[in-house]
């Protein structure tokens, strides 16, 4: 054995700079590994995202087919803006006729109890019956303010009036049962009458004159004619 084998001292394997060594190595590989499926995966998720909505936008209308191509039959929908009171710029999603609007998709957004929730008013072209209301996304507690998406509750809103007589905004959830001649009351969600609020209370922001209120007068004017 030569001098400096002997004079050399070994670094032991559980030494701390080799332990340090082998972390800082394992979590650079890591967060190489976590980044890079994060830049990968992130269009294939901005799709689905993109998908989901159109799926919301086709079921609202009464037109989603899970059995269809979605793209074939979003293809149906025509994407518009229009200006609101404030000047800003909205979406609105037209369904066509040939050249009649047949019904349109509104976005609306507002607070529930715990949450902001988006999601789509779908409307039949005299700008005042309603043809669907669908969440996309909110944070309402489990079972109580989630009722919103149950498909029995969903489907009172069809053919409710969103206007009374005088041209202002009616619709409301209620607390309880809404009678059953009403044209503009819903059912209020058992225990959850603070999400039932708010949802009135944003419905009816986004179908004023700050929201869609002069677009849906219009529309209802035009197709009266
Ligand atoms: C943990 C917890 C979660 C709740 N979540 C909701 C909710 O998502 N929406 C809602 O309106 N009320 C919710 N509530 C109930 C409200 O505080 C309130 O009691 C209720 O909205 C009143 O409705 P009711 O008059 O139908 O009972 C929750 C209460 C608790 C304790």
């Amino acid at each position: 054995m030569s001098d400096d084998a002997k004079t050399t001292p070994k670094r032991s394997r559980d030494s701390i700079s080799n332990t340090l060594i082998v972390a800082i190595g394992v979590s650079f590989v890591c967060s190489i590994l976590v980044a890079s499926a994060a830049i990968l995966l992130k269009p294939r998720q901005l799709q689905n995202e993109e998908e989901y909505r159109q799926r919301i936008i086709l079921d609202v209308a009464g037109l989603y087919d899970p059995g269809a191509d979605l793209a074939t039959l979003y293809s149906s929908i025509e994407e518009t803006m229009t200006e609101l009171a404030s000047g800003e710029l909205a979406p609105v999603y037209l369904v066509m006729d040939g050249a009649r609007t047949e019904q349109v998709i509104l976005p609306i957004e507002g607070a529930g109890l715990w949450s902001t929730m988006y999601g789509y008013l779908a409307v039949e072209n005299d700008g005042n019956t309603v043809r669907g209301l669908r969440f996309y996304s909110h944070a309402e507690t489990p079972g109580l303010g989630d009722q919103v998406d149950k498909p029995a509750w969903r489907e009172q809103w069809q053919g409710k009036k969103l206007y009374g007589p005088d041209g202002e905004p009616q619709i409301e959830v209620v607390k309880g049962p809404a009678p059953d001649e009403s044209d503009y009351q819903i059912d209020g969600l058992a225990g959850a009458t603070l999400t039932g609020r708010g949802v009135s209370v944003f419905v009816r922001h986004w179908i004023g004159e700050d929201g869609y209120g002069p677009y849906l007068k219009t529309l209802g004017e035009e197709e009266s004619r």
